[in-house]
């Protein structure tokens, strides 16, 4: 289980930015760029690879309906709720351990007018503040490798699960290569970094109550949509100004993050997968 004081310290110092609220609005204001629409947020809200397209990718797979209630866990600033509800008609609930992605969050929903659909708060989940049957999907896009103790993270999950509710992943998995390049987007160093072999994290989900309805291999979509951005990346003349993208939330160590994936993805030493479960029994 994670020692949680040392642990949220750890996951502080890595995802931290204290004035992300303000540096987010200031960049957009400098580029020119107002914010009326979830879609104004989508180049740097989606903190996983692939970006929007993972996320429509996954909620179509996955059967993302109308009036569902779905917990987005680990939501980051909130762009996969946003998008979801706009697009796909559910009602979701983000909750992030750090304070001032939940406050961005919330701000940047506000702002482009979802609020009556779209809901954050600040939360562990391996805690989670939410009564028994109280959602149709849980959804986790890029976090269980912050995790150590993923069986209990799945029991609280399981709980706050209607029957029959849904668990959907995207998830980086440990490749046959260890260890991994660091910094990476999810951990500065081994402290904050929990991968497993998929075939272990699968076994611990379906030991936990959940039946797998869908598991695929996506590390070669990964590793070319990757491979692209750093690309993009070379090409970027000194001195010009910094690009709306998840720079914005990453920081100054966005490049090297993103030069350590690729070398990550191309030498085996991560996967990356989309999972569906459904909630077995009651
Ligand atoms: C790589 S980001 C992904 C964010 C978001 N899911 C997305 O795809 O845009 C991982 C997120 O998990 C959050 N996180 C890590 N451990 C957590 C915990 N125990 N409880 C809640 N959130 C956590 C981090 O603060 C961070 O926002």
């Amino acid at each position: 289980m994670n020692d949680e004081k040392p642990y949220a310290a750890a996951v502080s110092a890595h995802y931290g930015r204290p004035h992300l609220q303000e540096e987010i609005l200031q960049a957009l204001e400098q580029a020119g760029r107002s914010l009326s629409s979830y879609r104004d947020t989508m180049s740097f809200d989606q903190f996983h690879i692939r970006g929007a397209e993972a996320t429509r990718e996954l909620a179509r797979l996955s059967g993302i309906a109308k009036g569902q209630a779905l917990l987005d866990l680990g939501c980051g600033i909130g762009g996969a709720s946003r998008l979801l509800a706009a697009e796909f008609g559910c009602h979701a609930t983000g909750i992030d351990l750090m304070t001032e992605f939940i406050q961005t969050a919330t701000a940047l929903t506000t702002q482009v007018g979802l609020s009556d659909s779209v809901v954050f708060q600040q939360a562990d989940m391996l805690s989670l503040p939410f009564a028994e049957h109280t959602f149709d999907v849980a959804w986790s896009q890029h976090t269980l490798m912050n995790i150590a103790d993923k069986s209990r993270l799945l029991a609280q999950v399981r709980r706050v699960l209607k029957p029959g509710g849904l668990l959907v992943l995207y998830e980086i998995a440990q490749g046959p290569v260890t260890p991994v390049h660091y910094p990476v987007q999810w951990a500065s160093d081994p402290s904050i970094n929990f991968l497993l072999p998929a075939t272990a994290l699968v076994h611990l989900i379906t030991a936990a109550g959940f039946d797998r309805l869908h598991w695929q291999d996506m590390t070669e979509a990964c590793l070319q949509w990757f491979q692209a951005v750093v690309a993009k990346m070379k090409t970027r003349v000194q001195g010009a100004a910094p690009p709306i993208g998840l720079n914005l939330v990453i920081g100054p160590t966005t490049a090297e993050k993103a030069r350590n994936t690729v070398r990550n993805l191309a030498e085996d030493r991560i996967h990356v997968f989309y999972g569906v479960f459904k909630k077995a029994g009651a």
